[in-house]
């Protein structure tokens, strides 16, 4: 359990608040690149870390985020004209670009010679003496650095001139035919509780299992997963990059089955392989305190992922229609106003839950707990190690950047995402560290240790 004040700490993301400053040390995803119009193209409503913002494409292709609000009197940018290099405030025409200078306004004197009436510009050109100055240039519009990287829209929300390098994730260094990325869903709860479902192994044999063990898994997962020893041991291991498992289960009396799972800074996770070859992990995106982005990623590090997995794309069927409002996004059909479309047959004779998908399993429950989590009412058991030791370091990174400046991990260490999960059945007396060592390692053309 946590304490109130921790629990506050460790989920609330805008700006000012402790977890928000250490999140925007990071580069987060956005949107996937295809998802924005192309140059001098419809702007993109977009919500991250509680900030409203307004993504755009510029006349040479460069890719901006800007505040909502207007500098001039706040009017939405959203109704923008994006044109010649640059977004255009409707009201009153100011412009900006993706910088966020103010290259253009329009509705005033080209500059102030001091005569001019009006609050602002009368104590500017006070203030100025003899020295005209044209208003815009003192006009800096709230703008993030923005980078195209792995399909994907990155972007910098942090306070740094020059922003630290993109992580170096093995996925975004591939050829695009070796990796999938989905924007799977939006979570309508906070961004750590739906993290924590990947970094919680005991789940898996009962929220998703099948009920018979004979009976084969379905091509959507939705026939769920087997298997026999229920109460996993969980072995921790401290990284650079975050935390690690190995959670330890019996498979016939002389070996183990291992299951590899990694939480990287700050909402990343690797999740162990699933007999495709490919690697899946996800991106837990903060878009607000109660709303949360999963990114969905696999790669393959040897070749291309056959067509159904790299066709693997949650917006083409199952999802209510999207408006402008950037949490219309990605909405399944399914979902807590229908109670997932429970099936309450399925669940007495073939699954657990009788929820149709996996991921939707894992949406009825972390949903269920509330928007955010009550941790102090929580009762943590042996096989919730790792989320106690995930929220410790989170928390402990968050204190560390507020109370000494301490920059967070993996910010100025990019290639510390160069990690993979792993599955594997081993000896019971052989070292699993030991034994996976080289095929946790990104990077190497090995393939993926997958059971
Ligand atoms: S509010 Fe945008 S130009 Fe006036
Ligand atoms: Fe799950």
């Amino acid at each position: 359990m946590l304490s109130k004040e921790d629990n506050e700490l460790l989920t609330r993301v805008g700006p000012g608040t402790p977890m928000g400053q250490l999140l925007r040390h990071y580069w987060i995803p956005v949107v996937l690149s295809e998802e924005l119009a192309g140059p001098d193209g419809a702007p993109m409503r977009v919500r991250l870390l509680g900030e409203d913002l307004i993504l755009f494409r510029d006349t040479s292709g460069r890719v901006g985020l800007l505040e909502d609000h207007c500098s001039h009197r706040g009017a939405s940018l959203f109704f923008g004209r994006n044109e010649a290099d640059g977004l255009r405030c409707v009201y009153h025409g100011w412009k900006y670009d993706v910088a966020g200078a103010c290259v253009d306004m329009p509705n005033e004197p080209e500059q102030w010679t001091g005569d001019e009436v009006g609050a602002d510009a009368e104590s500017e050109a006070t203030r100025l003496g003899a020295a005209p100055r044209r208003f815009k240039d003192k006009i800096h519009h709230r703008a993030y650095p923005c980078r195209e990287y792995g399909g994907m829209i990155w972007s910098y929300l942090g306070s740094r001139d020059v922003p630290p390098e993109l992580p170096k994730f093995e996925w975004a260094l591939l050829p695009e035919v070796q990796r999938s990325i989905a924007p799977e869903f939006i979570r309508e709860c906070n961004w750590v509780q739906a993290l924590e479902g990947d970094i919680d192994t005991s789940h898996l044999y009962f929220l998703h299992a099948r009920l018979d063990p004979r009976e084969e898994r379905g091509p959507q997962n939705d026939n769920g997963v087997y298997h026999e020893d229920r109460h996993p041991r969980l072995h921790l291991v401290d990284t650079p990059y975050g935390v690690m498992y190995g959670a330890q289960r019996d498979e016939g009396p002389d070996q183990y089955y291992w299951r590899i799972t990694q939480f990287l800074f700050p909402f990343h996770t690797l999740i162990p392989p699933g007999g495709r070859g490919a690697v899946p992990g996800h991106i837990w995106v903060p878009l607000d305190d109660y709303h949360t982005m999963r990114w969905s990623v696999a790669w393959d590090p040897t070749g291309p992922l056959s067509p159904s997995d790299r066709g693997r794309r949650a917006g083409e069927d199952g999802f209510l229609p999207a408006t402008s409002d950037p949490l219309s996004r990605w909405r399944r059909v399914e979902n807590k106003t229908n109670d997932y479309l429970i099936d309450r047959e399925v669940q007495r004779t073939r699954t657990f839950t009788g929820i149709p998908t996996i991921p939707l399993q894992d949406q009825a429950v972390t949903e269920s707990m509330g928007a955010i989590s009550n941790r102090s009412a929580e009762h943590l058991g042996t096989t919730d190690t790792m989320i106690i030791q995930v929220r410790r370091k989170l928390i402990e990174a968050a204190k560390a950047l507020r109370d000494e400046g301490t920059v967070p991990p993996c910010v100025d260490e990019p290639e510390r995402y160069g990690v993979r999960s792993a599955s594997i059945v081993l000896p019971r007396d052989v070292d699993w560290t030991e034994a996976t060592r080289h095929q946790l390692e990104a990077f190497t053309g090995l393939p993926v240790a997958s059971a």
